[in-house]
């Protein structure tokens, strides 16, 4: 089974108020860990606020900085799974999709959310990347995915 499909690691760039954490909490072995990077942590109550009263949240460490500063070299080639889901504007993506990149192990999956049309800054910035090749679109949805 790939890695990813029961991810003993996995790291979110942009928590917001934390819904995807905790869907992928919910549908997790008991054992993996989440990491999750948001600047708006603590000062804004929201960001985590979905998962923070929920046993899924003793999954969950949240983050606190910017993907543009923060120092991801600890969590390197560790995840199997890695959401970039922050900053939407193109210089920022580039910038957090090589840091998916570095975060995943062998095998791992990335997803990028809100491939919304053609030519939008999140497809622009992939392409700037240098993923362009690499990265599908999930017919129907608005996320593009990959394998390490
Ligand atoms: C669309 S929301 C994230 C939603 C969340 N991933 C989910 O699916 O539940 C985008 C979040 O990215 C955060 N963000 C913006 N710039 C960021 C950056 N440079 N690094 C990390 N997070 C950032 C914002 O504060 C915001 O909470």
């Amino acid at each position: 089974m790939p890695p990813f499909h029961a991810p003993a690691r996995y790291f979110e760039i942009g928590t917001g108020d934390g819904r995807s954490a905790l869907l992928v909490a919910a549908n997790t072995p008991a054992s993996t860990q989440l990491y999750t990077l948001d600047p708006g942590y603590p000062s804004e109550p929201i960001k985590g606020s979905v998962f923070r009263n929920r046993p899924e949240a003793a999954k969950i460490e949240q983050l606190s900085g910017s993907s543009l500063s923060f120092d991801f070299a600890p969590y390197h080639g560790q995840m199997d799974l890695v959401f970039v889901d922050g900053s939407h504007a193109l210089a920022d993506v580039v910038v957090d999709s090589h840091t998916a990149f570095k975060l995943a192990a062998p095998g791992a999956r990335i997803l990028w959310h809100d491939l919304l049309y053609d030519s939008c800054e999140v497809i622009q910035a992939i392409d700037v990347a240098g993923y362009a090749q690499r990265v599908k679109k999930i017919a129907g949805s608005a996320y593009g995915t990959c394998t390490t």
